[in-house]
């Protein structure tokens, strides 16, 4: 995300978690920082980043008292706090978050005032990694990470740099300046569909030959998830249909599973009236048996000639289908010419945008947590993202076609 020089937090009400790392210390200038862009920040501690800077630092700084304690000693009635905190705020933040908190967090632990708190919360949470570069590379730490990311969570990166060891490489909090930028994008970004309706196709299909073969594709659904999850984040109402993965469902995302091609035609068609943006993300197949087999095939014969024929097309009927104010966008996966077969697609099929993946370079295609995608525009506008992680690719794509519908229409 681009950093912003001089960020408005105008009223926001924000929540800072804070753990035991040695980068604690640059809590106390975040929080300066957050308040000077005009929020109210209430800080929790973990007990152990109380050994770190003390509560009274930081409480001087945030003109809030500082919660470290589940069960504070001389508060009897205070154990739903928890809960009311995760509705005030506007957004948390956990600056710096350990790997302990992080994997308190991946799995659902509630044993500090600081999980407790995040596991209720309603308002979106960033996470800032800090630690040492092993620690942080660990596959326990990235699992970790992965595993928040898919509950929603947002994780600003840790930078490369001198750590506390002594030793050179990941792990470094970002400057303070950076969290507050990241904070005011993040909030600016939550309610930018709220109203609207998003409808996301998701997932390879399965045509059955028999009762126990079918044809498919490796698609496993991710970047369609991602992109019905990063809609749900900014207020949309989400709708995905998804063809069979085993991806869990988006949290505030409804989910409607189909398995063949013509059942995803039917889910689409019918939902896609009511709404504002639609993503084409599936891999639909082009082709189905022109006969399914009731029972199991026998392999008598050396050859087995199977009969098709062609699958109904969701985005061109989508395209004739469309109202002038609905944005529609659809997914290319081109192995030759890829650059001009996704243009040709994107006007044949009457769509606004086009994102082009790139099946044949590292990181990018079926089944990785990364892509890198090709944006394409009916205007002739283009544009080469960098490989990124497929949450991120979503929220990039949303912002680009949010900054293209505000623009002023063309006289
Ligand atoms: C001097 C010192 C520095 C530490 N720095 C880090 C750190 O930067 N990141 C981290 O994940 N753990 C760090 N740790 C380990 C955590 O403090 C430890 O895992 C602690 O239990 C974290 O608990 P919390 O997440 O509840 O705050 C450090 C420990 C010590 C003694």
């Amino acid at each position: 995300m681009a950093s912003q020089p001089r960020a408005s937090l105008e009223g926001r009400r924000l929540l800072l978690g804070v753990t035991g790392s040695i980068a604690a210390y640059k809590a106390a200038e975040l929080i300066r920082l957050f308040k000077k862009a005009g929020a109210e920040v209430q800080v929790i501690m973990t007990p152990d980043a109380t050994r770190f800077i003390t509560p009274l630092t930081l409480g001087t700084l945030s003109e809030r008292e500082v919660l470290v304690e589940l069960f504070p000693e001389n508060e009897p009635g205070s154990w739903t706090k928890h809960v009311h905190l995760g509705r005030w705020a506007d957004l948390a933040v956990v600056a710096p978050a350990t790997a302990q908190t992080l994997a308190r967090l991946a799995h659902g632990f509630c044993d500090t005032m600081l999980a407790a708190t995040l596991l209720s919360a309603r308002c979106p949470v960033l996470l800032c990694p800090a630690m040492d570069h092993d620690m942080y590379h660990h596959p326990a730490t990235q699992q970790n990470l992965e595993q928040l990311r898919r509950y929603g969570y947002e994780i600003l990166p840790p930078e490369f740099g001198e750590l506390a060891s002594g030793l050179t490489g990941d792990g470094r909090l970002p400057d303070p300046e950076r969290i507050v930028a990241h904070v005011a994008a993040l909030l600016e970004r939550q309610a930018s569909l709220a109203g609207k309706h998003v409808l996301v196709t998701a997932g390879p299909t399965r045509e059955m030959i028999d009762p126990v073969r079918c044809l498919t594709n490796p698609s496993t659904g991710t970047m369609g998830f991602a992109l019905a999850r990063a809609a749900a984040r900014r207020g949309a109402h989400v709708t995905l249909i998804s063809g069979p993965t085993l991806l869990p469902t988006p949290s505030g995302v409804t989910r409607i599973n189909v398995t063949s091609a013509q059942e995803m035609y039917e889910a689409t068609l019918q939902h896609a009236a009511t709404a504002d943006f639609i993503f084409m993300a599936a891999a639909v197949a082009d082709y189905t048996p022109v006969q399914t087999a009731p029972s199991k095939l026998k392999k008598s014969a050396d050859e087995l000639v199977l009969r098709l024929r062609r699958t109904p097309d969701i985005l061109a009927e989508l395209g004739r289908r469309r109202r002038p104010d609905q944005v529609l966008v659809g997914f290319a996966m081109e192995t030759d010419h890829a650059i001009a077969n996704a243009r040709e697609k994107l006007h044949r099929k009457n769509l606004d945008w086009i994102a082009l993946n790139r099946l044949n370079e590292p990181g990018a295609g079926f089944g990785t947590g990364t892509n890198r995608l090709t944006l394409l525009h009916r205007s002739g506008l283009q544009e080469e993202l960098p490989l990124l992680p497929k949450d991120e690719a979503a929220e990039v794509l949303l912002d680009r076609i949010l900054a293209w519908q505000a623009q002023p229409a063309e006289p």
